[in-house]
């Protein structure tokens, strides 16, 4: 099963520049989640951004979580919303989830110089 971007988040105006692909490493949200996992059971889900800039001017602004469960009619569930203030709190959480059936983890992370920037995880939920 192929999985859908929620859109085209990152936008740049005329060429995508070298720059870009040089901000990914620093700015697409780093997840680290088990999979498959038992039907019933919760899951942590960990989330990080490494090596970005943390301060006023420059930092991650929020991360949000959503889940596209396989078979639903209506998608995305958002799962959270973490907004991060900056120098005093990194860009990592841990949440923990119950997914009902499989599906794709999306998460985002916002710089608030460079936009949006999103990973996507499949998660594998069985009896
Ligand atoms: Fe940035």
């Amino acid at each position: 099963m192929e999985s859908r971007s929620l859109g085209r988040l990152i936008r740049c105006e005329g060429e995508v520049p070298q720059e870009l692909s040089d901000k990914a490493r620093t700015h697409v949200p780093r997840v680290e989640v088990q999979s498959p996992v038992k039907k019933g059971e919760a899951v942590t889900v960990r989330i990080f951004v490494t090596e970005h800039p943390n301060r006023p001017d420059h930092h991650i602004e929020f991360l949000d979580v959503y889940y596209e469960e396989d078979g639903r009619q209506f998608n995305p569930i958002h799962v959270a919303h973490v907004r991060l203030t900056p120098e005093i709190v990194e860009p990592y959480v841990e949440i923990r989830i119950r997914p009902r059936a499989s599906g794709w983890l999306h998460v985002v992370a916002y710089c608030n110089m460079h936009g949006l920037w999103e990973a996507v995880r499949r998660i594998e939920v069985r009896d």
